[in-house]
């Protein structure tokens, strides 16, 4: 049966759906692009390592969800998993740095691969649109980058959003909050699961966000991250609260917020709905990474950037109601009563879509009722009507689907009657 099923994990959008999703693709970019950001798009697939070594041997996306495969060169290659390192990788080998040093803004949309279970909001292919900017540290860039994020919820009607932030420090913060770490989970850590036994040699942060061991005892008291950060990391996540409180947006500063991927250092945020208690999952998250180009080119380009799921997003507007009219399409039908009525139709039709009305037709029924049953499928706001008696007179009779009236209309008007109402 494999031949007519999707795989598990993946969508069909079709209908509505399609509509959505390409409107917040649409409102996203438009809204990101007020911002300076520029788009770009890279391959879906890349080379293994630039995953690897970026997001880190350790993260649960590099170690356990990644659709790898040889290639028919034996070439390791990797469906993408988020698009950070691969932005990364496009902004090295363009030598982007070398044109504009001080600042690039970059953004992306497209599908991501992971192999998790899939559930509601979770899939195994998924849509993200995100953002990376390689610029200066400085805390009104990393609240600019959140305050974008809110621009586009605002845009999309999403009025209830809370920015969870935290900051896990530069390097130095975090050597000695992991030593702290390893010392506070080794009386623990003999009933903890598999995963966290191999994090406290690894990277004892990633114990901070166990799904499995939530709830156990030793998740009560951990030491905090502010403790240890120091003085330069905590002034810098003091300056982005203090802009983000200048900027009215709604924060939450969550100590165990640690994020899944390696690569980030400072500031890290996720943003979630407020009114909705059946999507706890984040509807998109980011942050600050200042190692990650200088890891590899040995340039110092710090970078920061977030990604939306978008079908979280799309579940997040759904049940708010928030879609309304944004995605009705505004359909004119054409009905010809007979043969020669048919092709008076199909040059109309064509006249009013040379001027972007949407327009559908019947090509092979004549009956009223058939053709009325197309302009109910197809949503018509407009029904035109095209008889032997309009014919003689070069009118059409125009039916208003919503107001239920009927006039009529000379050829030559038609086009302007119904730009003016639609
Ligand atoms: P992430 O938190 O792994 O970050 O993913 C960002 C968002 O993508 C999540 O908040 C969620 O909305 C969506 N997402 C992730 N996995 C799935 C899934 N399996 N199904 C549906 N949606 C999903 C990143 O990917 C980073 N690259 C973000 C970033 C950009 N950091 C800096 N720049």
């Amino acid at each position: 049966m494999g031949f007519c099923q999707k795989i598990k994990g993946t969508q069909d959008f079709f209908d509505d759906n399609a509509r959505k999703m390409r409107f917040i693709e649409d409102v996203a970019s438009k809204t990101i692009k007020t911002y300076g950001f520029n788009e770009i798009i890279t391959p879906i697939f890349e080379n293994t390592e630039v995953f690897q070594k970026n997001v880190g041997e350790d993260s649960d996306v590099v170690k356990k969800e990644m659709y790898t495969f040889l290639d028919k060169s034996n070439r390791s290659i990797t469906l993408r998993p988020e698009g950070t390192a691969a932005v990364a990788r496009a902004f090295i080998e363009n030598k982007m740095y070398a044109t504009n040093q001080q600042l690039t803004k970059l953004f992306y949309y497209g599908p991501m691969f992971r192999y998790e279970r899939p559930q509601t909001g979770r899939y195994r292919e998924f849509n993200q649109f995100g953002v990376e900017v390689y610029g200066p540290s400085s805390p009104m860039l990393d609240s600019d980058v959140i305050i974008s994020a809110f621009a586009i919820f605002d845009k999309l009607g999403l009025k209830n959003i809370k920015v969870k932030i935290n900051s896990i420090g530069n390097s130095e913060s975090r050597k000695n909050y992991v030593n702290a770490l390893k010392k506070y989970f080794e009386k623990y850590i003999d009933s903890m699961c598999d995963d966290c036994k191999r994090r406290i040699n690894t990277n004892p942060m990633r114990i901070l966000d166990c799904k499995i061991d939530q709830n156990h005892e030793a998740m009560k008291s951990i030491p905090s991250i502010h403790d240890y950060l120091t003085i330069e990391s905590k002034e810098y996540f003091e300056k982005v609260i203090n802009i983000l409180d200048a900027n009215n947006i709604n924060y939450e500063i969550d100590t165990k917020l640690v994020r899944g991927l390696d690569y980030y250092t400072d500031t890290v945020f996720e943003f979630y709905a407020t009114n909705n208690d059946n999507l706890n999952i984040a509807l998109g998250g980011g942050g600050r990474y200042s190692d990650m180009i200088k890891s590899m080119i040995n340039i110092d380009i710090p970078g920061i950037g977030y990604a939306f799921g978008i079908e979280r997003l799309m579940i997040a507007m759904d049940n708010e109601n928030l879609w309304g009219q944004l995605i009705t399409k505004n359909v004119v039908t054409i009905m010809g009563l007979d043969d020669i009525s048919k092709e008076k139709s199909l040059i109309l039709a064509n006249l009013l879509r040379n001027n972007e009305i949407i327009v559908e037709m019947d090509y092979i029924n004549t009956s009223m009722k058939t053709q009325f049953k197309l302009a109910d499928r197809t949503n018509a706001k407009f029904i035109i009507i095209i008889g032997e008696e309009e014919r003689n007179n070069n009118v059409v009779t125009i039916k208003n689907t919503i107001t239920k009236t009927q006039e009529t209309v000379k050829d030559i008007d038609v086009l302007s009657y119904l730009k003016e109402r639609l």
